[in-house]
């Protein structure tokens, strides 16, 4: 960090290990441009790399991106093959100044409905950085929180657990997730409060937080605050405050 980094953003005591973002309202910052809705979506993945480089600078180790939800295809068809093409092109201008990056890009979700093609350049995207670890950048595309769980049971099932065996950390250890530390904070653009299916078993005891901005223009100084506010909270766990 540079001098005027460190005077416009004093390090923080604390930094969240693990940071959702539903990043939300592209389409309403198109649209308050009277421009299309894919205009939005493009400004929205320009804006990915901007905070990717902020969450390097700030510290934060993992942070999971909610991209495209289960209950997103229930958009018209456009909007849904738009999205889609955003994300094969996003995947082939995007990757290699990640890898440099040291990012590790993970995916959460199902890609069953994704063409071959697709998914074969995910995968692609997954084994070439997944020795990276100044950042893991964990994508949620074609994710639901309880269709996640529904995998999880039939998995468990599949495998012959015994009903004694059924823990928390069974079944934790059979989400998307597995292997990473549960949410420390959620940030959601755009003003809605909502959880639209993110992160629901993740998520029990993280903070929320909502930024006020459209996802195109959450940059690194609303990061920051969404941090300050993090720092400020007392997580209490269901305990008493420590005094
Ligand atoms: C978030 O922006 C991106 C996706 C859900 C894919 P929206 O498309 O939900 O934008 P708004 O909420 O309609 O403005
Ligand atoms: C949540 O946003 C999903 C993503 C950001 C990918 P939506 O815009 O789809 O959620 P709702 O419809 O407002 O709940
Ligand atoms: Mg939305």
């Amino acid at each position: 960090m540079n001098e005027q980094d460190i005077n416009e953003y004093p390090p923080l005591e604390k930094i969240p290990n693990h940071v959702g973002i539903i990043m939300d309202g592209n389409g309403r910052w198109a649209r308050s441009r009277g421009k299309p809705r894919l205009m939005g979506h493009r400004a929205g993945v320009e804006n990915l790399r901007r905070v990717l480089r902020a969450a390097v600078e700030l510290g934060i180790p993992t942070v999971t991106l909610y991209a495209f939800s289960t209950e997103n295809w229930k958009r018209p068809e456009k909007e849904v093959r738009g999205l889609l093409r955003l994300l094969e092109e996003s995947l082939i201008s995007e990757v290699d100044e990640l890898h440099k990056n040291g990012v590790q890009l993970r995916h959460i979700g199902n890609l069953d409905p994704l063409s071959a093609n697709l998914k074969k350049q995910i995968h692609e995207a997954l084994e070439l950085t997944k020795d990276n670890t100044q950042l893991i950048a964990n994508i949620a595309f074609n994710y639901g929180g309880r269709q996640e769980i529904v995998e999880a049971v039939r998995n468990i099932i599949a495998e012959g657990y015994t009903v004694d065996q059924i823990t928390e950390e069974v079944v934790s250890a059979h989400l998307y997730t597995a292997g990473l530390p549960d949410l420390d904070l959620v940030i959601r653009t755009s003003g809605e409060m909502r959880i639209s299916n993110f992160l629901i078993w993740q998520g029990a005891y993280a903070e929320y937080y909502i930024a006020p901005v459209f996802w195109p223009d959450f940059d690194k100084a609303e990061l920051y605050k969404a941090l300050q506010t993090y720092n400020q909270r007392d997580r209490r766990f269901g305990g008493l405050q420590k005094i």
